[in-house]
């Protein structure tokens, strides 16, 4: 085994020298040619809705969720609003997958909803043709989500600010894709330790989702939480036909922010839940054959060719990139 490994790191050690990798790796190490190991995901960008980040742009992303996406083994690209269709259409058959971040613009009439629902309805046709397109939203994103697929805001206030939680799973969650491949402690650790950054004041109640037909067709409820009314709200949900994904909580906040003063869970298990996350959406993406038709283009569209600029002292990030 030893010298296994160190053959392997000879081997790797020499792939960086010449920078002909692939020559060298045997063909069992070798990508599987129908996966995806180069995964870019989509990152749509949002209006900013919080005055002190005004002075920076128009629009951004918390680098907690391009770091989130990293550490899964996948690329960012921001999204940016406002472009032609022909340019979202272009930029869909780029990528791998979407993520749409939290926030707070309305969920009707911002850019940000107009946009993702270009890329939602691409993401129909295309999983409906054989072509997989994963799409993940995180709070505002899960409830954006809920709106595409209703037509319409059922959205009620479902508070649950600052308080971490241990999710109420509905069923067996190792039936589920999410989490089917969770070790079994952290499953338990997520039903019962307070693993869940949350930090919303609206929420789909578990009442208005299954008396809603199109999102009881289209989504599972994989958990619920008690908001601080006492309604029960819709946590966490996956696609039943597609591979769409919600979390009303924030997986990234375990792992990418700091901010003494909100709960930010970063115990073990915390950290763990949030990389294994990261890492289910990822693998998600590899299954999507999409890509740049010029390497130029893919090096220009990256989020490499932006700074983030710290804003820990004026916000709960600790970076946001800015557009
Ligand atoms: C998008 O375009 C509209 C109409 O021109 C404009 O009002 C809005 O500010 C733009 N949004 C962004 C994010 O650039
Ligand atoms: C919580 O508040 C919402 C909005 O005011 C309301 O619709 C809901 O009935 C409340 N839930 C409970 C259990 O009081
Ligand atoms: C968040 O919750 C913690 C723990 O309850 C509390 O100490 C802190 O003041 C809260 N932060 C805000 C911004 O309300
Ligand atoms: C926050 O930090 C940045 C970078 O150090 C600095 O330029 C800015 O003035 C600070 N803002 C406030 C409100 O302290």
């Amino acid at each position: 085994m030893k010298s296994g490994m160190l053959a392997l790191n000879t081997l790797l050690f020499s792939c960086v020298i010449t920078g002909v990798c692939s020559a060298l790796l045997p063909t069992r190490l070798q990508a599987d040619a129908q996966e995806n190991n180069r995964p870019i995901i989509g990152i749509l960008t949002q209006e900013i809705s919080d005055d002190v980040m005004k002075k920076f742009g128009k629009t951004y992303i918390p680098a907690s969720y391009v770091q989130y996406v990293e550490s899964g083994g996948a690329r960012v690209m921001p999204v940016k609003l406002n472009q032609s269709f022909a340019e979202h259409e272009k930029i869909f058959k780029s990528i791998n997958g979407l993520l749409l971040i939290g926030g707070a613009v309305d969920l009707e009439t911002s850019d940000f909803a107009h946009t993702a629902e270009i890329y939602f309805k691409l993401a129909l046709k295309a999983n409906d043709n054989g072509d997989y397109f994963p799409i993940w939203g995180t709070c505002l994103g899960l409830q954006l989500l809920t709106v595409l697929v209703a037509g319409e805001n059922l959205l009620t206030r479902a508070t649950a600010e600052n308080v971490s939680l241990p999710l109420t799973f509905t069923e067996d969650p190792l039936l589920s894709r999410m989490f089917k491949s969770f070790p079994d402690k952290v499953l338990k650790a997520l039903a019962t330790e307070p693993l869940t950054g949350n930090f919303h004041h609206y929420g789909v109640t578990a009442e208005a989702f299954l008396n809603n037909q199109k999102l009881n067709d289209f989504f599972s409820i994989l958990s619920t939480n008690i908001a601080e009314n006492g309604s029960k709200f819709v946590s966490t949900m996956e696609g039943k036909k597609y591979p769409f994904y919600g979390v009303q909580w924030h997986p990234e906040v375990n792992r990418f922010q700091w901010d003494p003063n909100y709960q930010f869970p970063h115990s073990k298990n915390a950290v763990r839940v949030s990389s294994l996350l990261a890492e289910f959406f990822v693998n998600e993406a590899r299954r999507s054959l999409h890509r740049f038709s010029q390497p130029e283009e893919e090096i220009k569209a990256l989020i490499y060719n932006y700074s983030p600029v710290y804003v820990g002292n004026i916000t709960a990030y600790e970076l946001s990139y800015f557009f």
